[in-house]
């Protein structure tokens, strides 16, 4: 897989991207079938072996899917947690690495043996990074593309506005450029290409559709929220993410107790108070797309809006630039 051969096989240059305890193979198999990249983190197993499993369920289905249809399906892509926290992640990557995963998303640590490992079979490599010292870090290991998580994504997001991070990026890393963070339709994919990245990264709005994993309260919540119920605390996890407040509420949060990030000290990371409560599947992440999400869709219907509304937005920006250039 190279960066030529992903776009040939792209409709859009979308990548759903990959979510704790929301996306699973039916999700990924929709996406990649739909000509986008569809991806999940190795974690969603519980065992390597489990991990397994699933990719060999997605193996199959696009090759069953590719061997029937007049097109190819989009390449996947697995996430790794690459930290000392995951004791998984060399097992998980040998197992990457034996059935020859396409793409592979690392998160937190770049390290030099995943590229050399991924590199070896002619994957490519993608890295996540919410700050330019990581994303110089993540350079010089030799990824192939770096994605800049900024403020207002789901999970663990940044805290940098989008055309800052792109732009620092952008002005030492001449290869791939993915822009996660509040993307929601296909005029934001056309936005994003706009302004210097090259692909879009899509989380909460793929929380909300037929094929996620996410319970339907859950997708139910995010339907009602604006970006205004999306709360941004180091205190759920240890770092700091965005969270839903209703669910935050209703796992007995003292909301005025929670830490905010930007300090030395993040604080405490606290419990979810409310017995028999957990963190990520009780307390529900999204990003602040939330705000303009008010359906769950197939992939299908989704993915053929998206093009339509990234085509129609290139049409219109073209025709407002049209008056400038006189
Ligand atoms: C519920 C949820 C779980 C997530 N889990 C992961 C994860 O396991 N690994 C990862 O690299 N990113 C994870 N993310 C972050 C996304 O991959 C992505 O960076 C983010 O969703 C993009 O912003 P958006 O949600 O505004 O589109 C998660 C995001 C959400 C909303």
């Amino acid at each position: 897989m190279d960066i030529a051969t992903l776009d040939q096989q792209l409709r859009i240059p979308l990548i759903a991207s990959p979510m704790f305890l929301v996306s699973g193979p039916e999700l990924v198999l929709s996406c990649c079938q739909n000509n986008i990249v569809g991806s999940f983190p190795s974690v969603n197993r519980r065992t390597t072996e489990e991990f397994e499993e699933w990719l060999v369920e997605i193996k199959v289905g696009l090759k069953t899917y590719n061997e029937g249809s007049s097109k190819t399906a989009a390449p996947y892509a697995v996430n790794l947690v690459v930290h000392r926290t995951n004791p998984r992640w060399k097992a998980d990557l040998a197992v990457c690495v034996k059935h020859e995963v396409p793409i592979i998303i690392t998160s937190l640590g770049a390290a030099t043996e995943v590229v050399e490992a991924v590199h070896s079979y002619g994957g490519l490599v993608f890295h996540d990074v919410t700050t330019p010292y990581h994303a110089r870090k993540a350079a010089n290991a030799g990824v192939d593309g770096i994605i800049a998580v900024c403020s207002g994504a789901g999970g663990h997001s940044g805290a940098t506005n989008p055309f800052a991070l792109v732009g620092e990026i952008r002005a030492f890393f001449d290869k791939s450029i993915i822009l996660g963070g509040a993307l929601s339709s296909g005029k934001d994919i056309a936005a994003a290409l706009q302004m210097g990245a090259d692909y879009a990264y899509m989380g909460t709005r793929f929380i909300n559709v037929q094929e996620s994993m996410a319970p339907r309260a859950y997708q139910d919540m995010i339907v009602e929220a604006d970006s205004s119920q999306i709360i941004y605390t180091p205190s759920v996890t240890g770092v700091p993410a965005n969270f839903l407040r209703p669910s935050l509420v209703a796992a007995g949060y003292d909301l005025t107790a929670l830490g905010a990030p930007g300090k030395v000290n993040y604080g405490e990371k606290l419990k979810p108070p409310k017995e028999g409560t957990k963190t990520w599947v009780d307390t529900w992440s999204a990003g602040h797309g939330c705000g303009v999400i008010d359906d769950i869709p197939t992939v299908t219907q989704l993915v053929d809006r998206m093009e339509e509304e990234f085509k129609t937005s290139l049409e219109e920006t073209i025709q407002k630039a049209k008056k400038y250039t006189n």
